[in-house]
């Protein structure tokens, strides 16, 4: 059998970065943050890391507080924005499928693409955290229809975006003939990421996505579903990336690297995390086979909530480096950052980590010349 992450390995690893749209960081602890949330550092951010060389820069969408982040930027507008200071940066919107429907969401798209040029894109998000759709007031699906709604839902952007006059019959969206002028300039459409690790977001992510969006996780977590999805795609004759989460603490020595990380669990906010490993139970936990986002998170993963310190991107520059370019050989095609102090890591980041990726990714490009 062929290996299905060989298609993808002579691309370099992309970077995307978590936009700064809620309160209080990337970590559930009082740790000192230098990092707002406001629109004003949001620009500053965007336009430091399109310059650090990241392509992508990712909203998260929540309506409520909870555990963590009682303030939040909505998803789709704060990222938009974004695009008007930026020239080169792409962003990736979050949308909660129970909260939109998708010929909204079609249109809104084709629109941004437009007077961004192509450079609006969208995650797909299914749902984990029940209290936010009860104090709305929308209906909570078991876990794996909610991936049944999302995949209607990505058939109906799809099918808008790229056909004249659109039909389609599901069980939660009903278009008829439908004609979207204009259509997205990003061909055959805006991408469409995902997040979500369950074995119905593999599927979902085999069949209909770009990109498949993961936690945190280690080398051999992260390559069992990178090969997992990259053959279910395969399957279908389709091509589909991979992103993994990481909390990137990037410092001059490994010491002082896993310095930050020890204080950052030191101060984290017990009440906060508890309330968090309860609410993550609608996720992995919920499903029949135990498999998902947090199925396994410790107390101390869950200090950032995308399980990103399992990624391990803590030490020198050299070693994250190292690192980043061993996650890429084992199928993951875009790493997403998170970090303490946003802005001044992310100038970090590019002017220390990201010019050795590219350098050990050359190296190792040589070698592959010479073996073939
Ligand atoms: C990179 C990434 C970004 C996500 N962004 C959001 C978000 O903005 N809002 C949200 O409520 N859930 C978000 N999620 C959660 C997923 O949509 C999904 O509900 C969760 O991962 C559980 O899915 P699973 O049971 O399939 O693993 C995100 C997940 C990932 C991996």
């Amino acid at each position: 059998m062929t290996d299905p992450l060989a298609p993808y390995l002579h691309e370099p690893v992309r970077f995307a970065y978590w936009i700064s749209n809620l309160s209080g960081g990337q970590v559930v602890s009082k740790v000192e943050q230098r990092t707002n949330w406001d629109f004003d550092y949001n620009v500053q951010l965007a336009r430091a890391a399109e310059k650090a060389g990241f392509d992508f820069a990712l909203s998260a969408t929540r309506f409520v507080g909870g555990y963590r982040a009682d303030g939040q930027h909505e998803a789709s507008t704060f990222a938009m924005s974004l695009l008007n200071a930026t020239e080169r940066l792409n962003v990736i919107v979050a949308i909660m499928t129970g909260f939109w429907h998708p010929a909204v969401v079609a249109k809104l798209g084709a629109t941004a693409d437009h007077i961004s040029k192509g450079r609006w894109h969208l995650n797909i998000v299914s749902g984990w955290f029940k209290h936010e759709f009860d104090v709305l007031g929308a209906p909570w699906l078991e876990h794996d229809e909610r991936y049944r709604r999302s995949t209607e839902f990505i058939k109906v952007l799809k099918g808008a975006w790229t056909q004249d006059d659109f039909s389609f019959h599901g069980d939660y969206y009903n278009i008829d003939n439908w004609h979207l002028n204009p259509k997205p300039s990003f061909k055959p459409h805006p991408l469409i990421f995902q997040g979500g690790s369950s074995t119905a977001a593999r599927r979902m992510a085999a069949e209909n996505s770009d990109w498949y969006f993961t936690n945190g996780g280690s080398v051999d977590e992260l390559r069992t579903q990178a090969q997992q999805v990259k053959t279910g795609a395969a399957g279908f004759g389709r091509q589909l990336r991979v992103g993994a989460n990481a909390f990137i603490i990037a410092r001059e020595t490994e010491a002082e690297a896993r310095g930050v990380h020890a204080e950052i669990l030191a101060k984290a906010d017990p009440a906060a995390v508890a309330g968090f490993a309860e609410a993550v139970k609608q996720a992995g936990q919920a499903t029949g086979d135990g498999i998902g986002n947090w199925a396994k998170s410790t107390a101390a993963d869950l200090v950032q909530p995308n399980d990103g310190f399992k990624t391990n991107l803590i030490g020198t520059p050299e070693q994250v480096a190292r690192r980043i370019v061993e996650l890429k050989h084992n199928g993951i095609d875009l790493v997403l950052a998170g970090f303490l102090h946003f802005q001044e890591e992310v100038e970090y980041f590019g002017a220390r980590v990201v010019p050795l990726v590219r350098e050990f990714e050359a190296e190792t490009a040589r070698r592959r010349a010479v073996t073939a």
